[in-house]
This record gives C-alpha cells, sequence and structure tokens, in this order.
C-alpha cells in the first residue's frame, strides 16, 4: 500500500502536469466562500472525486472543487470545501490537501471557515483573524512515525498563526472598511453542537470562536512550514444565558452574507503579500 507521502506526490505530479505557474499561495475556503469563483482569474479546475487520492466533500454547504488561477500575479491554489474530523475522515486525510501543498511549494495558507462566537461582544455576521488555536478534537494528524521530509517530530506552536500576516488582515480590514474582531478558535470534533455547560468551558478556557475545522490543517501547515492566516465568520453567537437553537441553514446563510467582506479582506491581503 502507498504511504501518504507517496500519494501528496502522485497528486502534486498530477496537477502540476496542468498548471504553468507552482502556487505560492492556498486558499482552503470553508463555508460561505465555497461558491465564489469571481476572486480568481482561474487557468484550471478540478472536481475534488477527479483527482488522484483526494478525498471527497461530504458536507452540503461544501463544494468539492480545486481551482488554479491568479490573483494580482500570483498563482493560488484555492480548494472550495474541506474535509473534517466529522465526517469520518482521519485527521491524515483531513490535511492530505495541505500535503499536496506543500509538495507543490505553498509558501502561504489563508483558512476561512464558519464559527460559532462565543465572546459576547461578537455578533453573528462577524469576521474574526485567528490569532491562536485551542485543539480539543483528541486528534492530531502528526500522530504516527514523523515524515521527515515533510517536518519535524515536534513542532513549535508558539506562533502557529503569523503575526504579519495577522497585521496584513487587520490593514486590509481598515483599507476596505470592515471591522475585524481578533480571536482564539477552538477546534472540537463536532459535528453535535455544544451545550450550554461545554459553552461556559469553552468560554472560561480563553476560547472567542469555535468549531469543527481548521486545527488540523494548521498543525499540518505549521509542521510544513507554511504560514497561516485563518479567518473565522461567527454565523451564530452561543450564549448558554440566553440559549437560541442554532440551524445549519442560518449559519449557511450568515456565512453566505458575510462571504464578500471575507473576499475582500483575503484579497487586500494577497496583493499585499
Ligand atoms: N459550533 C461549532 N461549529 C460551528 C458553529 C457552532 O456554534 N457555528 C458554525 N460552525
Amino acid at each position: 500500500m502507498k504511504n501518504d507521502k507517496d500519494k501528496a506526490v502522485e497528486t502534486a505530479r498530477f496537477l502540476k502536469s496542468y498548471i504553468k505557474k507552482s502556487p505560492k499561495i492556498g486558499l482552503m475556503a470553508g463555508t460561505g466562500l465555497g461558491a465564489s469563483t469571481e476572486f480568481l482569474d482561474i487557468s484550471v479546475s478540478f472536481e475534488y472525486e477527479d483527482i488522484p487520492h483526494f478525498p471527497t466533500s461530504t458536507v452540503e454547504s461544501h463544494y468539492g472543487r480545486l481551482l488554479f488561477g491568479d490573483m494580482f500575479g500570483e498563482q493560488i491554489m484555492a480548494m472550495q470545501g474541506r474535509f473534517h474530523l466529522y465526517e469520518g475522515y482521519s485527521p491524515l486525510e483531513v490535511t492530505f490537501p495541505i500535503r499536496v501543498m506543500q509538495e507543490l511549494g505553498v509558501k502561504v495558507l489563508i483558512l476561512s471557515n464558519a464559527a460559532g462566537g462565543l465572546n459576547p461582544k461578537f455578533t453573528a455576521g462577524d469576521i474574526m483573524i485567528i490569532v491562536d488555536h485551542i485543539n480539543l478534537t483528541g486528534s492530531n494528524p502528526l500522530i504516527g512515525p514523523n515524515e521527515e521530509s515533510w517536518g519535524i517530530r515536534f513542532p513549535d506552536m508558539i506562533q502557529a498563526y503569523d503575526q504579519e500576516l495577522v497585521e496584513f488582515a487587520e490593514t486590509a480590514g481598515r483599507d476596505e472598511g470592515i471591522q475585524l474582531h481578533k480571536g482564539i478558535y477552538v477546534g472540537l470534533k463536532g459535528p453535535s453542537l455544544e451545550t450550554r455547560a461545554e459553552v461556559r468551558f469553552l468560554r472560561t478556557i480563553g476560547a472567542d470562536a469555535v468549531g469543527f475545522s481548521t486545527v488540523q490543517e494548521v498543525i499540518a501547515a505549521v509542521h510544513a512550514g507554511i504560514k497561516v492566516l485563518g479567518l473565522s465568520t461567527i454565523t451564530n453567537i452561543n450564549d448558554p444565558d440566553n440559549p437560541t437553537p442554532t440551524t445549519v441553514e442560518e449559519v449557511i446563510a450568515v456565512a453566505d452574507k458575510a462571504a464578500p467582506r471575507l473576499e475582500a479582506i483575503i484579497k487586500n491581503v494577497v496583493d499585499r503579500i
């Protein structure tokens, strides 16, 4: 059986045969940004199912499409839809696209996600720059023998989210007249949403937003030496004293509405890289 390194090399080779220029920037878009293709001058696009070894997205709000294209002269690899632990994918499968990006020479990864607000100052529709995360998934994509060609055994996570990219995003917010928060994302496995007691716990441990993605990919990216920027759309507020049920329809609707602002931030950041 092929190991993950061999698979990622093979997938990268397949993709390289279709692209003229290697991407330096990877974009992994979750709920909200999935539908838009206007931010890129697309040169080639693939359905995930047509890419060797690529998992396929089972989530309704996620398109399963990989795009290569140009933004301000930069070659971008953009994933519309990601993979989650709650879909039954292993941490290695969830982070396989990151390894393909690494094999293709990506240096900067921009991740977006939909998240529940924990910070009482947040409102649904707000965008948060992720400055750090807490991994409560109980999983880690680096468990198992370390692939030395990908990174070291014990990667340092003290500055997992790149400080300069956080500053670029803050400047982008000011430039575009878009209010941005900065905060800590806590990653859970899901898919059941948080109980009131869990919301109180997550607030107590210092988290500002909660979601079911991102942390595995960020760990793999840091291991790979790829700089990370993370942006969360706060789609709902988790208030344990005033509990209101959250539906996936509401999450998608709020994320879709925020997408043009998120896109404006990402474009502005890419222009600065
Ligand atoms: N919890 C977890 N994930 C989410 C939420 C939430 O409240 N909203 C959007 N994604």
